[in-house]
């Protein structure tokens, strides 16, 4: 396999895990199964992003539109989630990675944000690497939230309207602290953005892949950023 330019890695990596569901269907298991496969590719993906350097890895874990599927299987995610944070946290620690979410937070179950906050405040002073979780997120919602959080500093007299700028903007955001995305990978062929950063990813590149998440390994996730390593980017500029 080619060899990845290390001065040319994506600084920040999101990623829409899709095709937990087909995958387990495809070998006659359950949703559940596919879900904790599911983990293990989160498990690779982040161990991979840290051992080559990328700064910033952001996950679709939950969308707000998740919220619609079975109680069960809502539950059975939580738990898979619970369970991931408490099995990680050493990981994390002994790694330098910082955990962090986005998302409407307060609607998680009170068991799961308790292991969440308790992870984020652990990791918090760790540097090499932000895992941001988004839970419960959707993009038009975070925009929302945003807009509201503006409008209330307008009311303040902290903010004119003369300062709401593309620059000031992203800081009402829930990614505030981070870079926009240079790249995002979606697995399992769909051509969506399916409510994931929408302002964030203006300029980012996609990768889409036919893989299913559980099939996401760390040779499939290198050649997602060879590709990336192969593009040009011009921000909306003229090459040359
Ligand atoms: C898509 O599969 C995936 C999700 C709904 C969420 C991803 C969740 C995990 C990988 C497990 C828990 C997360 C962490 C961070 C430990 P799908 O069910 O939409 O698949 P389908 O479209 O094939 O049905």
């Amino acid at each position: 396999m080619e060899q990845l330019n290390p001065e040319k890695l994506p600084r920040h990596v999101a990623i829409i895990m899709d095709g937990n569901g087909r995958w387990a269907k495809k070998k006659g298991l359950t949703r559940i199964i596919g879900h904790q496969n599911g983990v293990k590719s989160v498990r690779e993906v982040v161990k991979a992003s840290r051992e080559l350097g990328i700064r910033w890895l952001t996950l679709y874990a939950f969308s707000e539109e998740n919220w619609k599927r079975s109680k069960y299987e809502i539950r059975a995610l939580m738990d898979l989630l619970k369970r991931y944070l408490k099995s990680e946290l050493k990981e994390m620690l002994e790694n330098d990675i910082r955990l962090s979410c986005i998302g409407q937070i307060d609607k998680l179950p009170i068991d799961v944000q308790t292991t969440l906050w308790h992870s984020i405040e652990k990791t918090a002073h760790n540097k090499e690497m932000t895992l941001t979780l988004a839970l419960s997120y959707g993009g038009r919602q975070e925009i929302i939230w945003a807009i509201k959080n503006m409008l209330k500093d307008v009311e303040k007299g902290l903010l004119n309207i003369k300062q709401i700028t593309e620059e000031r903007f992203p800081e009402y955001l829930f990614t505030a602290d981070a870079p926009d995305p240079d790249l995002l990978i979606r697995t399992s062929g769909e051509f969506r953005i399916s409510n994931f950063l929408l302002w964030q990813i203006a300029y980012t590149e996609l990768y889409i892949t036919p893989a299913l998440w559980p099939d996401f390994s760390k040779e499939r996730y290198l050649e997602a950023l060879l590709d990336y390593q192969k593009r040009e980017r011009r921000f909306g500029s003229t090459s040359g």
